[in-house]
């Protein structure tokens, strides 16, 4: 079988094992492995991986070998580069993807990203004929039809690593610190890291953001001898980004010294923790079973632990519900808010 493999949209801790399980598990079943470099836009610009892989095919294509993926457990990023293509998203776009699909024999495609990625994948599906898995890679946690996706735990690690550090210097300077963490529509990231973090406050896009509820919280710390706070904003907060809400708690009379610290694209960064290393091998090899069991156009996961598969449809469905409805107060992110105001005394 020949498979197409690329990384596309924000590339998450987890890719390059993920890479590197696909080839292995797919050479045990001679399957020719083909890199495509930096996500759609590769595929339309045809910027395959020059590898050391050899084709039996007549019509020779450059292909990964078993051996290129070696040392790939505990490196971020992706090898094959990854990136956001706006042509992909128009359906002219689309279809010279398709011709190009064609003209090189490909049997099945595999895509590794996050929404944009796997939607892009689900749109493909419906002009190609060839199989067509996507794999959960994004930190955002956004993707329905998995319990985790790979990245997730690995942002959350360096999340938490930020704020260890910023806590010694908020108990010094008897200060707050408002730590904004991506996640752009969903609050999983933020109310993960808060958590772990031991931080008094969280904001995320789930949950409403109450600035003179949380003025009174702070008054409320300080009065019960608390020197040090720590908030945790996820991006998409529906009252904005960390710096727009520490002027409104300004304005509403924080008791604080507060100042921001907007780790952005750091949390996209760094060694993969273990838990994804060993996500993204058991999910990189079950898209090559899924391929092999005739499966299409749908997301491989883990569901409740179990290997799954969720159809490409439903795995890019909204995660976030409307901020503060009764669906998003069902949320991950707003139980785990819940969680932290119950120990935020
Ligand atoms: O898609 C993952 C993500 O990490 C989002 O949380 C964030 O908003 C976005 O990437 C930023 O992407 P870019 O690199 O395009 O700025």
């Amino acid at each position: 079988m020949r498979i197409g493999v690329l990384c596309s949209g924000g590339d998450a801790p987890g890719m390059n094992p993920c890479l590197r399980a696909i080839v292995r598990a797919g050479a045990k079943h001679k399957d020719e492995i083909v890199g495509i470099r930096h996500g759609y836009r590769g595929l339309l610009e045809e910027e395959f991986w020059q590898g050391q892989g050899q084709s039996e095919s007549p019509d020779a294509i450059p292909l990964i070998g078993v051996r290129e993926v070696s040392g790939l457990t505990n490196r971020g990023g992706s090898f094959l580069n990854s990136s956001r293509c706006l042509e992909f998203q128009t359906a002219e776009g689309r279809q010279k993807a398709v011709s190009i699909l064609r003209k090189h024999k490909f049997d099945a495609l595999i895509t590794i990203g996050g929404n944009g990625t796997l939607s892009g994948a689900r749109d493909l599906g419906r002009l190609w004929e060839g199989q067509i898995v996507g794999l959960p890679g994004t930190i955002d946690n956004d993707l329905l039809g998995t319990d985790y996706t790979i990245g997730f735990g690995t942002a959350v690690h360096t999340g938490v690593d930020a704020i260890d550090k910023l806590r010694d210097t908020a108990g010094s300077h008897d200060m707050m610190f408002l730590v904004e963490v991506m996640g752009r529509h969903c609050g999983d990231l933020a109310a993960y890291v808060a958590l772990a973090g031991g931080c008094e406050l969280v904001a995320t896009p789930e949950t409403v953001t109450d600035i003179p509820a949380i003025v009174t919280s702070l008054r409320q710390f300080r009065e019960r001898g608390k020197r040090s706070i720590i908030m945790v904003v996820a991006e998409g907060d529906e009252f904005g980004g960390a710096e727009t809400i520490m002027k409104a708690l300004k304005e509403a009379g924080s008791p604080f010294e507060m100042r921001t610290v907007v780790l952005g694209h750091v949390m996209r960064g760094g060694v993969p923790a273990p838990f994804d290393r060993i996500l993204a091998t058991r999910l990189g090899c079950h898209a090559i079973d899924v391929l092999h069991n005739g499966g299409t156009g749908v997301m491989a996961g883990v569901v409740k632990g179990r290997l799954s598969v969720a159809p490409l449809d439903e795995a890019v469905k909204p995660k976030t519900a409307e901020t503060g409805s009764e669906e998003a107060l069902k949320s991950e992110a707003a139980t785990i808010t819940r969680l932290i105001d119950r120990l935020s005394v």
